[in-house]
């Protein structure tokens, strides 16, 4: 249990492990790669070492030289061996989708799972194009679930239209789309992440963007590299809340990935009324990165939807927290992909926020907040999510009574510092 109570302003500067999306990547293609990557600023956190566990699992030489620092000695696609027991994902959705779209072109047959969160999250949205590809993919219901098994295959390219807009699909297809003949053509509605369009081309790989279309050729192959992670973004936006929670602070997050596909909590932060102040300080391995600093007093409702909510969407939930803070209603809309993530965030945070006393309800596709009211605080769940976990975690900070956040070891998942920095806020 994680118990957090108010706490008097504060003036800090962190930074916060590495970013989750781009350290996953990191770790995939220097294993498909040829040759030595070199990895710093990796998130030792349990989601990126589900995917270190996996890949060692099909045979990829990998040492940690500290918790943030590893080497892959890669043998290239060829050189991954089919895994004697099921490959376990834990609870990461990145890794089982990224992971199917590498092993559908390969010789290794593998079963992957994952844990009560991945069972319930849809798979059909990479299992479907990439049977498109030519890929054997089998599971439950279908393939719709976990378990799945993968046959790798041959490929052809293939030009598929996303219906939604998922970096988890998009790189899925692309990673395939490598080992494929002719190319493959991924064109989305809306911009998801593109950190894998951004990192790709550091092991040697082509990769064209013109717009919303992303293309590669096939049958390229990667050479390994050196990436340096930026900060995580999503982890930062807990710690610039703490310090809209907490009116009079201010909270600086140094070396932060600052990607615009990633910022749009920034972009609604100063809608609120906020002062976000970015310093842009260098680019590593095609990523923006930054210091950035928080603060704010009397911050607003606000409404928000459509383009924006890709750019924000795993911070819907500490959004939430601000909003209740805010005066005035606040309205998010668009937002029905939150329902698959590792829960339904739509209801884990109107129901875990209402029962701390917020003024919240669910809507169809994302929920409304009438802000402005003192958060009385008590005991909520994280149901088991580290997001909400956090979110949680940072109500606490402004509530009357404080916050008693059961399962809080979820946290661990994406940001493990977490406890320990927020702790010291009050120091
Ligand atoms: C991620 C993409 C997003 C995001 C998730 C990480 C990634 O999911 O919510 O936390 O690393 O590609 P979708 O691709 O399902 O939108």
């Amino acid at each position: 249990m994680l118990e957090t109570m108010r706490i008097k302003p504060f003036q800090k500067r962190y930074t916060v492990p590495g970013d989750k999306s781009i350290s996953h990547r990191a770790v995939l293609f220097g294993a498909i790669a040829k040759g030595k990557t070199y990895i710093d600023g990796f998130l030792h956190g349990e989601d990126c070492l589900s995917t270190v566990s996996c890949l060692r699992q099909l045979g990829v030489d990998i040492q940690m030289e500290n918790e943030s620092s590893l080497v892959i000695y890669g043998q290239g696609v060829e050189g991954l061996q089919s895994p004697l027991k099921p490959l376990d994902v834990g609870n990461s959705g990145t890794t089982i989708r990224l992971m199917l779209g590498i092993l559908a072109g390969t010789k290794v047959s593998a079963v992957l799972v994952g844990d009560d969160s991945i069972a319930r999250r849809p798979m059909s949205r990479v299992v479907e194009p990439l049977r498109l590809m030519g890929a054997q993919i089998e599971g439950r219901e279908h393939g719709r679930f976990t378990p799945l098994t993968v046959q790798g295959s041959r490929l052809s390219g293939t030009h598929y239209n996303s219906p939604i807009a998922s970096a988890q699909v998009k790189s899925a297809l692309l990673l395939a789309g490598l080992q494929a003949e002719g190319k493959t053509v991924i064109r989305e509605t809306i911009h998801s992440r593109n950190h894998t369009e951004m990192m790709l081309p550091g092991f040697g790989v082509e990769v064209i963007t013109n717009g919303l279309e992303v293309m590669v050729p096939g049958k390229q192959s990667l050479i390994g590299t050196h990436v340096k992670v930026p900060g995580d973004l999503s982890s930062a936006a807990f710690l610039w809340a703490a310090a809209l929670m907490v009116p009079g602070s201010r909270m600086t997050v140094e070396d932060v990935g600052i990607n615009p596909t990633r910022t749009g909590i920034l972009d609604v932060f100063v809608q609120m009324g906020a002062t976000v102040e970015i310093e842009q300080t260098g680019v590593w391995c095609n990523e923006p990165i930054g210091n950035v600093t928080v603060y704010g007093d009397d911050l607003k409702g606000v409404e928000i939807g459509g383009t924006l909510i890709p750019r924000l969407i795993d911070e819907i939930p500490i959004l939430a927290v601000i909003a209740a803070q805010a005066n005035g209603r606040t309205i998010i809309r668009d937002a029905s992909e939150l329902k698959v993530k590792e829960t339904n965030r739509i209801t884990t945070t109107v129901m875990e926020l209402q029962k701390i006393g917020v003024n919240i309800s669910e809507t169809e596709d994302g929920m409304v907040i009438e802000g402005g009211n003192e958060i009385q605080g008590g005991m909520c769940s994280s149901h088991g999510d580290h997001r909400i976990g956090m979110a949680l975690a940072i109500a606490g900070l402004a509530a009357r009574d404080g916050v008693r956040v059961n399962g809080a070891e979820a946290i661990k998942v994406s940001f493990p510092s977490f406890e320990s920095i927020i702790t010291q806020l009050s120091v």
